[in-house]
């Protein structure tokens, strides 16, 4: 089959295993532990859900098929799917990483795996001599998110693909922000794709989940043994609702970023707005190559205001937009990164990144633009 994506949401690239004979359109939530063996030495393929399960199994079928992959393994959380991976490292390893990374994944390297004996160095992954230049050795992965969270900053995934094969090492992608819908790092030359399920894909606010897509059957092979070992696997009811998010995910990308589009360009002429970050705007440093690699730009914005209290005061006046720590569902979100999302960054990298008591976040959601661009005109005030 080679079916567009906003089918393959919906049905995959072809049908679905025939686990039951109701004819069900929506797929089962198969809500169990343990599976009977039909005899000894005999399986039904399921035995133990950590392993796996059908509903599970079909989520990951939906997602490798979306992202271009050969296989997907769905974990509890995005971070759970961060941890799994970073384990296929040994001590000495070194990764090149995204200096503009989710905090949470910052805080996973520095806490848990540079504890483990792995080397970091954190580079802008936008400018390929920087990349170049960070290359060691012992490097062994190039970890990168694009857009980055939350400055927007975009990496050309292609040449840095080449860079990292000419070292052979591999490349890993964050592909949260954009979601497969808009851009398919595997196509790129990424080896392994990196979700927060969380956000775009469940898309809903209702629950976490992470996936592992990857197009190479060996590191498939290791990150199913780890989850197996580890145990962070997505429960069959939050599989489910994944499931049945990702049906509208097309819908719900186009409009998330038509929305996001005429905010950016709303706030770009406010006085009290000083920049605007969104890589559909033509003046975004990232445009060029988001344009060329992307099928579009997705949600996610960032604006610097004034001064603190004005950032402050957006935050406590906002009514129909929250004020909350998530991204990617169906309401608008505002994050203040500062205090939430990038806490634990260390300060001086978190400046260096752009990230200051001025910055705001948006997850725009795909309510009526009118009633957030009104939301965000009372809230900035005069
Ligand atoms: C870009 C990105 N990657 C990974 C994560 C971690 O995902 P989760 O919160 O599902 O563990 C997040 C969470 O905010 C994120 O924004």
């Amino acid at each position: 089959m080679n079916y567009k994506a906003d089918t393959v949401c919906i049905h995959g690239q072809g049908s679905r295993e025939q686990v039951e004979s109701t004819g069900a359109i929506s797929f089962p939530i198969y809500q169990t532990a343990a599976y009977v063996h039909p005899g000894v030495g005999h399986s039904t393929g399921y035995d133990y859900n950590r392993v796996q399960n059908p509903t599970r199994k079909e989520l990951e079928r939906i997602v490798t098929d979306l992202e271009h992959g050969v296989d997907t393994i769905a974990f509890a959380t995005g971070m759970a799917a961060v941890n799994a991976f970073m384990e296929l490292l040994v001590p000495g390893n070194h990764v090149v990483a995204t200096d503009d990374l989710y905090g949470g994944v910052i805080r996973q390297f520095r806490k848990v795996n540079e504890k483990n004996g792995i080397q970091f160095t954190y580079t802008d992954t936008s400018d390929l001599q920087a990349v170049e230049a960070a290359i060691q050795e012992n490097t062994k992965l190039i970890y990168i998110e694009t857009p980055t969270n939350p400055m927007m900053k975009v990496t050309d995934l292609q040449a840095v693909s080449e860079i990292a094969k000419k070292h052979h090492c591999l490349v890993a992608v964050d592909n949260t922000f954009l979601t497969p819908y808009f851009q398919n790092p595997l196509d790129l030359g990424a080896d392994v794709v990196i979700h927060s399920a969380t956000k775009y894909l469940e898309g809903h606010n209702d629950t976490l989940g992470g996936f592992l897509v990857t197009n190479s059957p060996e590191i498939a092979d290791k990150i199913r043994e780890m989850v197996k070992t580890t145990g962070a696997c997505l429960a069959p009811f939050d599989s489910w609702l994944i499931l049945r998010g990702i049906k509208t995910l097309s819908v719900r990308m186009e409009k998330h970023q038509e929305n996001a589009l005429a905010i950016a360009k709303w706030l770009t002429g406010h006085p009290k707005v000083t920049e605007v970050f969104y890589i559909g705007l033509e003046e975004h440093p990232g445009h060029v190559t988001a344009r060329k690699q992307c099928g579009g730009y997705g949600g996610m914005l960032t604006f610097h205001v004034d001064t603190q209290e004005t950032a402050h005061r957006v935050l406590e006046r906002v009514k129909l937009i929250q004020f909350a720590e998530s991204l990617g569902g169906t309401e608008s979100l505002m994050t203040y990164p500062f205090t939430q999302t990038h806490a634990d960054v260390p300060d001086e990298t978190r400046r260096a990144n752009g990230i200051d008591e001025m910055t705001l976040r948006m997850s725009v959601g795909i309510e009526n633009v009118q009633d957030l661009i009104a939301d965000l005109e009372q809230a900035l005030g005069t």
